[in-house]
């Protein structure tokens, strides 16, 4: 029995099959509930062009709507010798509708099927990442402002530098997801055009309508050339993939500090004890080892736009079976980064802040500066001032006074934390999930509940 969609008079080589199928079946979970709301618009538009019959399209609508139901109650499995989603959904209609599962396919390929699928589901997934991303820049805006009078040691090259605070330090990460999110938007604007209708590629003698098929999926416009359109596999998640990788260098950066601060012969911070784990021979151990793993999978994340651009690199235009392999690093990336933003989350709303660091007079010279430049106000040149708090400190003569007075934008005193959160709800407000939510209700029936 033939087992594949182009199975014809030849039969295909158990090895080659195990071979090029590799984990695309796992993947195409992922997928299924997207494959079939592609399905669902592409139909709908058939039938306005007279290629489904009014009563062919209400019997295919009930059916890819139960199937929907099903993958939602974890009741969809693709089979055993089916090659991918688009096989098993296909298959399905046709054991349950005969002949009229099999008309479905007119104007499309597998190769249009897996483009809308991914656009669809990369969409989805980036609505759940701005959502735990902004409960963590709200965390960190008002971890900043809650901690705003502590004072610590700011450095460079690792040596005390300067005065900091808690303030600027929560704030500074705040903003740094600010402009990551910047960065999710535009990978988000790139991502919401409907590739569907390029078919394998180079589109379709079949008058297909395809500004019909982008409202039907709540799309806000279309890959408009069909080779183009094609040419964003890969392209697409690489640039999302980016955008992935900008949220992870913040929150690896995050980690490190939290590791380094937390460290005894730092003792900024504590770590709540439930995120610390023991030590198998040493009693009094609480490691960070929540932020280690964050830091390690941040750095995973990273090599995703790396991988992507190696397996799509010197590929020249058209669909190549190299495209699938895109899907295993890139499909799971969502899940990962969701769990590391809502873990720090978590650890970021319980850190206990020491308030009393600078008691330690270790940290007396970072004072220097500030007391350079009170001279230079009294109106001793900053040469001059700079000397002598120098040989002052040499001579171990230097008094510091732990008093900081930094009131220009986005220091100590004037952490501008209003205009932070106002870039970032700028940025916010110009996705619109609403469109699709909607438009997938109404494929799936689904408008009043
Ligand atoms: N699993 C395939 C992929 O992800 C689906 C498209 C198959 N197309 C083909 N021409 N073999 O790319």
């Amino acid at each position: 029995m033939a087992s594949k969609l182009w199975e014809k008079s030849v039969q295909v080589n158990h090895d080659v099959d195990t071979y090029t199928v590799g984990k695309d079946r796992e993947m195409d979970m992922y997928l299924a509930r997207y494959d079939v709301l592609g399905s669902l618009a592409h139909i709908t538009m058939l039938e306005s062009i007279n290629l489904l019959t009014a009563e062919e399209l209400a019997t295919l609508t009930d059916a890819l709507r139960e199937i929907y139901s099903e993958i939602e109650h974890g009741k969809f499995k693709i089979e055993d010798g089916i090659e991918d989603v688009h096989s098993q959904v296909e298959l399905m209609l046709t054991r349950r509708l005969g002949d009229t599962g099999k008309k479905i396919h007119s104007g499309r390929s597998r190769n249009d099927q897996v483009l809308v699928d991914l656009r669809l589901y990369i969409r989805s997934e980036i609505e759940e990442v701005v959502n735990v991303m902004t409960v963590l820049f709200k965390t960190l805006i008002s971890q900043s402002e809650r901690y705003k009078n502590v004072l610590m040691p700011g450095y460079t090259h690792l040596q005390v530098a300067m005065p900091s605070s808690f303030g600027l330090w929560f704030g500074a990460y705040a903003e740094s997801l600010a402009d990551d999110l910047t960065v999710l938007r535009a990978a988000y604007e790139i991502t919401d055009r409907n590739p569907l209708g390029s078919a394998a590629g180079y589109g379709s003698s079949f008058p297909l309508n395809r500004t019909m098929t982008t409202k039907l999926l709540g799309f806000a416009s279309l890959d408009y050339n069909v080779v183009y359109a094609q040419m964003g596999r890969g392209k697409t998640e690489r640039i999302v993939a980016n955008a992935i990788a900008n949220i992870a260098a913040t929150i690896a950066k995050l980690a490190f500090d939290s590791c380094m601060f937390s460290s005894q012969n730092f003792g900024f911070i504590k770590l709540a004890d439930e995120f610390t784990t023991g030590s198998s021979i040493m009693p009094h151990k609480k490691n960070p080892d929540v932020f280690e793993l964050t830091r390690a999978k941040c750095n995973k994340l990273q090599s995703l736009p790396y991988q992507i651009t190696l397996i799509t690199n010197n590929l020249p235009s058209g669909y190549f079976r190299d495209l699938q392999l895109i899907k295993e690093s890139f499909l799971p990336s969502f899940d990962e980064l969701k769990d590391i933003l809502v873990m720090t989350n978590a650890m970021m709303s319980q850190i206990k802040v020491n308030e009393h660091i600078l008691d330690d007079s270790r940290y007396d010279p970072m004072f220097s500066v500030e007391e350079v430049n009170r001279l230079a106000s009294d109106g001793m040149p900053f040469r001059d001032a700079y000397k002598k708090v120098g040989l002052e400190i040499e001579a171990g003569q230097f008094k510091a006074r732990k008093e900081v007075h930094h009131t220009h934008e986005g220091s100590i005193g004037n952490l501008c934390n209003g205009q932070i959160e106002n870039l970032y709800r700028s940025t916010l407000e110009k996705f619109d999930f609403n469109t699709y939510h909607t438009a997938f209700a109404k494929l799936l029936g689904r408008e009043n509940g």
